[in-house]
């Protein structure tokens, strides 16, 4: 089994460059089937979400090209089939805007019900609700989320919670429906806008998207055309927390500075110096570290996929922090690694409160989810002595080279396969 060895003690400096962001392109990817024309998608992250969608979309019939390693080209008109299910499809969160998008295509999907992350339980409701409202009959039956239309027909539709994946879907299904739809209580989070962005380039006619009030005029059909993906948001924050966890100083290339900016306010809370460039930001940071309290709420406040990595953060600050978790219940479960490593927080329901320690020292991990994984991979970089940090398959569904980027600012971490080669790490770098 593959894991992380990590020597920490090192502070990450120079530079990385950051890819496409994972929870936009697999939105896009879903769009491009909306058409019987191609459709290329360029920056898109090599990770392994990224690429189980894409099968899937080759699994049912559309014909897809690779470009290179972050080019593909997608054309739906081969499609031939409206239901996706294998046993891969099924582990990611995202297999749901296939739904949106074959529901607006052609009036019926079938979709395996979504996996993803275990950080709590991930209704999709607010989905059902957007999709009946366009007149589809939705059944869940077999594992499997079956929709299914005569007509789509725009409607007024009000969320009763602000979902990401919820306004996406029925963005999607809401380009090819007759007439208008109002969706109210939207998602902003910059994928939203992304993803607009690509549907109106194919000819669809929305607006609104990155205010709570989105405006979706139906069309009839969709044209191909050529679109690249925005930066990570949360792959550039992961770098610049790097830069804080392990008293580094990283310039995080290619971002969108604005994406960034309670990330940046966060880091200057806790002592740390900003420097913002047109599509880079410097993080410099100093030795002590003040706490601070940090509450995830939808974009623009404090992305919950940033809680665990904050939270390193705090764990070596003076004095004591709290995190609440207002969007997923269960984001707190790799504490418990944390406090293998030293860290003294306790959890109550959402909220975790931390002391500060002086150092964290090196144990032996396990990844629990994507993000969380990745914050453990931070913490072993700053910590004394060695880390080892399994279960890496989670942190490759979202981070492209991950190890390469970290090696790269100076990070002493390989990932190994056998005793053999975690003993020749720790030789090569004691
Ligand atoms: C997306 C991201 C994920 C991120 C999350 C919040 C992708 C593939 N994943 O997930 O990385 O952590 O946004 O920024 O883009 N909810 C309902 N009913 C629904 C849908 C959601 O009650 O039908 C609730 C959820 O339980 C959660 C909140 O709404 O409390 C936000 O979830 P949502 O924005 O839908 O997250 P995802 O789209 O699954």
């Amino acid at each position: 089994m593959e894991k992380y060895i990590i020597k920490g003690g090192t502070p990450l400096m120079g530079e990385v460059e950051i890819g496409g962001a994972k929870n936009s392109a697999l939105a896009l990817l879903a769009a491009t089937i909306m058409t019987d024309d191609s459709v290329v998608i360029d920056n898109l992250p090599d990770v392994r979400d990224i690429n189980v969608l894409i099968d899937a979309i080759e699994g049912i019939g559309a014909t897809v090209k690779r470009n290179d390693r972050h080019s593909v080209c997608i054309s739906g008109r081969t499609i031939r089939s409206f239901c996706a299910d294998n046993e891969y499809i099924k582990k990611i969160r995202a297999s749901y805007y296939l739904l949106g998008a074959l529901l607006g295509k052609f009036k019926k999907a079938e979709v395996t019900l979504p996996g993803g992350c275990n950080i709590g339980s991930r209704p999709i409701d607010q989905h059902i609700k957007g999709f009946e409202a366009l007149g589809a009959t939705v059944v869940i039956e077999h594992g499997m989320i079956k929709v299914k239309a005569d007509r789509l027909v725009g409607s007024h539709i009000f969320f009763d919670a602000v979902s990401v994946g919820a306004t996406i879907n029925v963005m999607l299904a809401a380009a090819l429906a007759e007439g208008n739809t109002v969706i109210e209580n939207a998602a902003k989070e910059p994928h939203i806008v992304d993803v607009a962005n690509l549907l109106n380039k194919m000819g669809a006619n929305i607006r609104g998207a990155g205010t709570d009030i989105i405006r979706i005029k139906g069309v009839e059909r969709l044209h191909g055309t050529e679109y690249s993906v925005i930066p990570d948001q949360i792959e550039a924050g992961t770098f610049m927390f790097a830069a804080a966890i392990t008293n580094g100083d990283i310039l995080v290339k290619n971002v969108i500075p604005k994406h960034l900016e309670i990330l940046s306010a966060k880091l200057i809370e806790v002592g740390c110096k900003i420097e913002e460039y047109d599509e880079a930001i410097r993080v410099i940071a100093t030795d002590v570290k003040k706490s601070t309290k940090v509450k995830t709420l939808p974009y623009p406040g404090f992305p919950t996929d940033m809680q665990p990595q904050m939270t390193v953060i705090l764990s070596m600050a003076q004095g004591t922090s709290t995190v609440i978790e207002t969007i997923f219940e269960n984001r707190f479960m790799y504490v418990d690694e944390l406090t293998k490593m030293g860290a003294k927080i306790t959890v109550e329901g959402n909220v975790a409160v931390i002391e500060g320690v002086d150092k964290l020292t090196g144990a032996s991990l396990n990844a629990h989810d994507l993000r969380a994984g990745a914050a453990l991979v931070l913490a072993g970089l700053a910590a004394e002595g060695f880390t080892t940090v399994e279960d890496i398959h989670f942190i490759q569904r979202g981070y492209e080279a991950f190890e390469e980027k970290l090696s790269k600012l100076g990070g002493k971490i390989e990932k190994v396969d056998s005793e053999k080669e975690e003993q020749k790490f720790k030789l090569r770098v004691s």
